[in-house]
């Protein structure tokens, strides 16, 4: 984010707060209850979403090193990811070419070869096919060619590694190209100067979208959140804009608006407001003082979500017990009001079998998720 980005953004808030106003969207939208619902449209935003365009699946610091290697699930795809040699990161189904075991079954660590648990055939970091025990007369003439590890489309940039969970997906798209003008702020939070300090995942009974939506609009604030978050931040008073697919919102505390007090030169954004960039696909980034919060949310079925909360602090500072402890206790604050917004979301859910609403009304203070909604369905539709 450029200076003059921040200051309007800024100023923005600060006119807004003086005539008493929120941000306003034109008009008010529905938006069906079926989305969040039905397990027909689950299935097409599997395939035509998350099988088809890139996501955010771990930070550059959880595969640090060359050799160093991550296992993870996503939508039933075992994914193994590799840093080789020569720090380039790979991507591959974590599944056995010979009769599909599980290759790796550790969760991370360091490795040049994967010797499968099954019959011990082996793979290079480079997912080429490198032993097969008895190969000779069991099998005569293997085209290990052939027998590589399925790799997937992945790219490593703005400290996070991106794939799409597809071996048939073809080429990983520019990321820069993908985040479009969002790329500008990303360089600017530099997100490869920063690691992981703490993982929590939960498992909430509420469509991935409901719990999405749960962040883009200030008007719950002081009512869900009252006796957490609610009373720092400005009543129902958020801002938002789209940068193509995605969503950059300003949530101000209450001290913006007293910003007026302040020379413009000392203002800054990170001190006075979180932002929160929700990036199609599946990723939240809540930007605090100084850290980030990440949202990764995997979609398990219409109604399961699996959210992994990650607090992402900056490398400059030190790793000592007491700031170990102060991450621990911010990420405490976050999932603390989140899980207000999760039980929340899973009442939600909970309700929709009652058929008592055929859709959800979005007020023009809740534009931002109509947008987003806007967006999953235009995707959909291609
Ligand atoms: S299934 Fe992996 S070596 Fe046989
Ligand atoms: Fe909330």
């Amino acid at each position: 984010m450029d200076r003059t980005t921040e200051i309007s953004l800024i100023k923005e808030i600060i006119g807004l707060a003086e005539q008493k106003s929120a941000y306003l969207d034109e008009t008010i939208a529905h938006s069906p209850i079926s989305r969040y619902a039905s397990p027909e449209r689950f299935e097409r935003e599997r395939s035509a979403l998350f099988r088809r365009h890139p996501m955010i699946v771990a930070h550059s610091s959880e595969l640090e090193g060359p050799q160093a290697f991550l296992t993870k699930e996503f939508l039933d795809l075992p994914v193994l990811l590799v840093r080789d040699g020569d720090g380039k990161v790979n991507a591959f189904l974590n599944v056995c070419r010979h009769r599909g075991a599980k290759l790796v079954r550790e969760a991370s660590g360091c490795k040049r070869i994967f010797t499968c648990p099954y019959h011990a055939w082996s793979w290079s970091n480079d997912g080429a096919l490198r032993g097969v025990p008895h190969e000779e007369q069991g099998f005569p003439d293997l085209p290990r060619a052939e027998r590589g590890l399925r790799r997937l489309p992945v790219a490593e940039a703005h400290g996070f590694i991106w794939i799409i969970a597809n071996p048939d997906a073809g080429d990983m798209p520019d990321i820069d190209a993908w985040l479009g003008e969002i790329a500008t702020d990303f360089k600017w939070l530099g997100m490869a100067d920063h690691k992981v300090a703490v993982v929590e995942t939960l498992d909430i009974k509420a469509n991935w979208k409901v719990l999405v939506e749960g962040g883009l609009e200030a008007y719950h604030f002081r009512v869900a959140h009252k006796n957490t978050i609610g009373p720092y931040f400005t009543d129902n008073l958020s801002t938002y804009r789209m940068f193509g697919r995605h969503i950059r919102s300003v949530l101000p505390r209450i001290s913006m608006p007293d910003l007026t007090q302040t020379p413009e030169d000392d203002w800054e954004i990170r001190r006075d407001a979180n932002l929160l960039y929700t990036l199609v696909t599946n990723c939240q980034l809540l930007v605090q003082q100084d850290h980030v919060m990440w949202f990764h949310y995997e979609p398990v079925a219409a109604d399961h979500t699996r959210v992994r909360i990650v607090t992402l602090a900056p490398k400059s500072y030190p790793d000592t017990e007491e700031m170990r402890e102060r991450w621990a206790k911010n990420q405490l604050i976050t999932t603390t009001a989140l899980k207000e917004d999760f039980e929340l979301g899973e009442e939600i859910q909970s309700g929709f079998a009652s058929k008592g609403n055929p859709s959800h009304l979005f007020g023009r203070y809740e534009g931002a998720l109509n947008r987003f909604n806007l967006v999953i369905e235009e995707i959909l539709a291609n």
